[in-house]
């Protein structure tokens, strides 16, 4: 069975990645996913805060030094490394590249395009063979636009694509108003992939101690339905690379994902709900899946039910909806 994929113009050996996570934190983890038949790994991300700091930390130790023990400034990279954070960080992409043999994807994550971009080179030179861009923005401004929130995420990327020329991916939220025309615009900006999509940590609240809530849930297999959709428009419109991401319990998930035309399927909630080891289950039941159909290769399942090759496009669009509703019986 020819499960080899092509994402973000890395060769892999089957469609199953394991998305950021604590599993991807310890070498032990990614020796375990990959061991389970990942096929390349995403490391959690290093966020603007924690480079933003470490950059401040810097600058305190020698400004308050530089006058009265102007030699010691020459010991502040080794006290800065001492910590955790960007450091660590490195560390982790370095050791995690000699550890596995599968792609090692870092992860950057922040909101503006200054001051901290400069990292995404060090962790090229670390060793990393992609970069995931995880913009985690909530426009909470009043007065912000639709196009300014928009150009912020070209902002960063193209600051990014300017550092790097390890391949890169947006991991991007559905909350745009066209999701089809941001994805062109990240193309030309020069995303290789688009990862589809990031999971919005919602707030609940406490109605006995009136405090928000911010507990983390694992996602559901329900969840698939909004990036199962954009997924089948985008496929076979973009250059981009596909990534599907959120919901995969099973391998019914991963299928379905790859029939509407992602290029490879990523998991966390279900590897962090049943071990590293349930990858293996995921590319089995994959197997299982295409075996019994008769497939031989992904390349004659991948986006077999993409808009493009539906006999009814509109299945995915306005009609359904109004189908859907008129559908509807109360049991
Ligand atoms: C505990 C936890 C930590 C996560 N950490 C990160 C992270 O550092 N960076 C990131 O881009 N996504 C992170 N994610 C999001 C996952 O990579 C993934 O996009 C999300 O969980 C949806 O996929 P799933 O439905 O398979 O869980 C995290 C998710 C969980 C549950």
């Amino acid at each position: 069975m020819d499960l080899t994929t092509r994402y973000m113009g890395l060769h892999l050996k089957n469609p199953l990645v394991a998305s950021a996570s604590p599993l991807t934190r310890e070498l032990d983890g990614l020796r375990l996913l990959e061991d389970a038949g990942a096929a390349a790994l995403v490391l959690p991300s290093l966020f603007q805060e924690e480079i933003e700091a470490e950059v401040a930390r810097y600058d305190r130790l020698t400004s308050a030094n530089e006058d009265s023990w102007p030699e010691a400034t020459s010991q502040f990279p080794a006290l800065v490394e001492a910590k955790h954070g960007p450091h660590h960080y490195l560390c982790l992409i370095r050791r995690a590249s000699e550890a596995v043999d599968v792609p090692v994807i870092a992860s950057l994550n922040g909101v503006t395009n200054e001051g901290w971009i400069s990292y995404a080179k060090l962790i090229e030179e670390a060793g990393a063979k992609g970069l995931e861009l995880n913009i985690y923005f909530i426009p909470a401004d009043l007065t912000q636009t639709g196009r300014e929130v928009e150009q912020r995420y070209i902002d960063i990327l193209a600051a990014v694509r300017a550092t790097v020329s390890i391949p890169i991916a947006v991991k991007l939220s559905p909350y745009f108003s066209s999701i089809g025309n941001m994805a062109l615009a990240l193309q030309d900006a020069g995303a290789d992939a688009l990862v589809l999509f990031n999971r919005f940590y919602q707030p609940d609240l406490d109605l006995t101690r009136l405090q928000v809530m911010t507990d983390l849930k694992l996602s559901e297999p329900s969840e698939i339905r909004l990036p199962l959709l954009w997924l089948a428009v985008l496929a076979g419109r973009v250059k981009l690379s596909l990534a599907a991401s959120t919901g995969v319990a099973s391998s019914n998930e991963v299928i379905k994902y790859l029939l509407a035309g992602a290029d490879v399927v990523m998991a966390t909630s279900a590897l962090l709900r049943h071990g590293p080891g349930h990858m293996a289950t995921l590319l089995a039941g994959l197997e299982k899946w295409l075996a019994s159909r008769e497939f031989n290769s992904l390349d004659h399942v991948r986006g077999l039910m993409s808009q493009r090759k539906l006999k009814d496009p509109q299945a995915l669009e306005r009609a359904n909806y109004i189908e859907i509703l008129e559908g509807y019986s109360q049991h």
